[in-house]
């Protein structure tokens, strides 16, 4: 579906980058088709090494000479960005607009872009980096449906991907975008109790991943419910019930759906100016 089409990328951090890198590694751009930007010019060198595409810092010039804008500023800069391409005559051409700040709605973009501008909003997370990622698109009010296969095209390659209303993009935010950091803790804290009962602490690092890359797939293959799952790693009366219950007694459950709930809440504040992500 890219079919040649070329993207840039308005901003090449830890998200352009992932994108860019994602999108090579697995063949559904060359690196020709892709060109990014960023604010200081004197990175602009480094970061062009760093990925492989041309990466300047003339957004206009950028976005003139693509057919697909890949907005990956922070989500308090987005709607200037947009605003200034728009003014330098650099929409004109009415490139598909494809954002992933978080936070910021299809709405205020189309307003800032002064157009009925075609926008897919994408809620992807780190782990695209190696394909493992979990993309969430809403089309905003002039997105057709080729506009959301163009950008399920660009997503695709880095993981699962997932179409919803865009009343849900904070509450995604709060869970999928969010989540790889609650899990590192997550990973990191068990691993600390390998380590307490005397792992060494690579190994105790290595255990717990895969218990966690392990358990994860098991939920996705199986289709089955984690409580069930849970169940069948409980033998009466031993070790984990034991410990299950210590957990619930920490309330890590309620925590960290609460974690979740304070992300997406977050996330809601965003458009206007926080901090997130
Ligand atoms: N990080 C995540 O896990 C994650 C997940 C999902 C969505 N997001 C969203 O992805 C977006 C980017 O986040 P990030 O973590 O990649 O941020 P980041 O690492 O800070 O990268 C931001 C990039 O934007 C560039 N930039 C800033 N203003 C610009 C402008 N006016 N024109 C051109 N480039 C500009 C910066 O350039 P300089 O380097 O020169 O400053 C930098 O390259 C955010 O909107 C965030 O909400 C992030």
């Amino acid at each position: 579906m890219l079919e040649g089409r070329k993207l840039a990328l308005i901003g090449v951090g830890t998200m352009g980058r992932t994108l860019a890198r994602g999108l090579i590694t697995s063949k559904a751009a060359d690196a020709e088709q892709l060109c990014g930007t960023v604010a200081h010019a004197e990175r602009a060198a480094e970061r062009s090494k760093e990925v492989g595409i041309a990466v300047g810092a003339d957004n206009a010039a950028a976005a003139r000479a693509c057919d697909v804008i890949v907005l990956c500023v922070k989500p308090k800069g987005a709607a200037a960005a947009l605003a200034e391409l728009a003014a330098a005559g650099a929409l004109d051409h009415d490139p598909l607009l494809v954002s992933i700040a978080a936070g910021v709605g299809t709405a205020a973009l189309e307003i800032a872009a002064a157009r009925k501008l075609r926008v897919v909003r994408a809620m992807p997370n780190t782990p695209c980096q190696i394909g493992q990622g979990m993309t969430v698109l809403s089309g905003g009010r002039h997105a057709t449906a080729d506009d959301l296969a163009v950008a399920e095209t660009i997503v695709r390659p880095l993981g699962r991907v997932l179409r919803l209303d865009e009343e849900h993009m904070d509450a995604v935010t709060g869970l999928s975008a969010s989540g790889p950091a609650f899990i590192y803790v997550i990973i990191e804290a068990l691993a600390e109790g390998g380590v307490m009962v005397g792992l060494p602490r690579a190994v105790a690092t290595e255990l717990a991943a895969q218990t966690v890359q392990g358990a994860a797939r098991m939920v996705i293959e199986t289709g089955r419910h984690p409580a069930a799952l849970k169940d069948d790693v409980t033998t009466p009366a031993g070790c984990t019930i034991s410990a299950l219950l210590a957990l619930e007694d920490g309330k890590l459950r309620s925590v960290l759906a609460r974690g979740v709930q304070e992300a997406a809440r977050s996330a809601a504040g965003l458009g206007g100016g926080g901090g997130c992500s």
